[in-house]
């Protein structure tokens, strides 16, 4: 793209200042600008100013969902369909680690966070070390692909290195890099976060099949044989991976695809609930939960939206094919940006001052036709990993290891 195509685009979407210190770059700034320009979606920044009314939501209701005592029934079956469907590769584990952590307040990749006590304790390490049970029993290594982003990929790759990748097989480990997107003031206007770039995020959890279709990693996925793909967060260092229980009770059921779930601690927590919408599975968010829904109560008289996504999801591959040319919501999230004020210096702030634009991982679940709800026991399998203290945090993350007899 050259200046004048640059300029053109910038003044179609009223970006125009991203082109304030041009004079003053060299060829290379110059070249690297007008190639950000070029990628770059600004359509995205008019929604800002639509951010209320953006994704109105369905008609509610709930959801069935498989708990604890059918699954302990049938746990021994679940668990040989499971056995046998990653003994015979069908079965992938995508660890999303492309967020920027900000909530941790660390500048290196979440994953390379220690939350050791008397020895070192990794977040990566930990997620290796419970996907090794699986490997162990099934006496096979299972893929595993790691989403990063512009802002953590080296540093993400350089740890495993460095680390040996924690005793895993680096033949079975994929990197690959999710996209980023635009993140602007309050009015939607762009911030540069140095003369010749402009402020970007990670674009959120949701586009990471679209990102490995990109990179060619979806195509290596289908030669493979691989069927279906657990999907799952950094930050939860109790994750169960690759779970042949839940691999197996979500592909008795037919569904295209399971999701993980815990009984919620208060109607209120902020986790989203699994239900129905408008007839498809899907995920209210906790900021939708209206005080009716909270109070709602299913055909049992249980509590209607009690169990909780926890970002463990289990996709059938040939139905993200589908789904991913379709579009998914927006979401217009508040955070701090760094940027470029008036006289040119970067500043950190310290409180959000605009918007990062994000798809989620959770929005999948409405375009497929079927979700398997699987409940899991939280104390065993839910430690997140969001903030330093209180609650969801490395403190709570500690005492919750070491109740389930990992030493730190
Ligand atoms: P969070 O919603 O907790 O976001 O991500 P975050 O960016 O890690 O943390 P904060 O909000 O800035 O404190 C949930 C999961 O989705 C991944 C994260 O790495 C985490 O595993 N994620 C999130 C991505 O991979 N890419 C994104 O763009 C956003």
């Amino acid at each position: 793209m050259n200046y004048q195509e640059a300029y053109k685009k910038l003044e179609k979407y009223g970006q125009l200042h991203v082109l304030k210190y041009y004079d003053e770059l060299d060829n290379e700034g110059r070249e690297a600008l007008l190639t950000q320009i070029e990628q770059t979606d600004f359509s995205v920044l008019a929604l800002c100013r639509e951010k209320e009314t953006l994704n109105p939501r369905g008609k509610i209701e709930p959801i069935g969902v498989m708990q604890l005592a059918e699954i302990d029934e049938k746990r021994e079956e679940y668990t040989r369909i499971g056995l046998n469907a990653i003994r015979a590769g069908k079965v992938g584990a995508v660890l999303l680690a492309g967020g920027m952590g900000t909530r941790l307040g660390s500048d290196a990749p979440k994953g390379v966070y220690n939350i050791g006590l008397t020895k070192d304790v990794f977040i990566f390490q930990r997620l290796i070390e419970n996907l090794m049970d699986v490997v162990r029993e099934a006496e096979t290594w299972i893929p595993l692909y790691v989403m990063t982003s512009d802002k953590n990929h080296d540093a993400t790759v350089s740890f495993f290195e460095e680390k040996k990748y924690f005793g895993y097989n680096a033949d079975y480990v994929t990197f690959f890099m999710q996209d980023m997107a635009p993140a602007s003031d309050y009015e939607g206007k762009v911030y540069m976060e140095a003369k010749d770039k402009i402020s970007t995020s990670p674009n959120g959890s949701g586009g990471w099949f679209l990102s490995m279709m990109k990179c060619g990693v979806a195509e290596k996925i289908r030669q493979a044989g691989v069927e279906w793909l657990n999907v799952f967060a950094v930050d939860n260092v109790l994750q169960r991976i690759a779970d042949p229980c839940f691999v197996g009770a979500t592909i008795d059921s037919n569904s295209a695809a399971g999701a993980k779930v815990v009984a919620k601690n208060a109607p209120d927590e902020k986790v989203g609930a699994m239900c129905l919408e408008d007839g498809r599975p899907s995920i209210v968010e906790y900021y939708d939960m209206t005080p009716e829904l909270m109070e709602a109560k299913n055909d049992k008289g249980d509590p209607a939206y009690h169990f909780g996504v926890i970002l463990n999801y289990l996709f059938r591959v040939r139905d993200l094919v589908d789904i991913v040319a379709r579009e998914l919501p927006l979401h217009i999230v508040e955070k701090k940006i760094p940027y470029l004020n008036e006289q040119g210096e970067l500043v950190k702030p310290k409180e959000p001052n605009g918007y990062k634009f994000e798809q989620l991982v959770l929005d999948m679940i409405h375009e497929l036709d079927s979700c398997l709800p699987y409940e899991v026991v939280r104390e065993r399998e839910f430690a997140p990993v969001k903030n330093k203290t209180g609650i969801d945090s490395v403190e709570s993350a500690r005492v919750l290891c070491q109740k389930n007899g990992i030493e730190l």
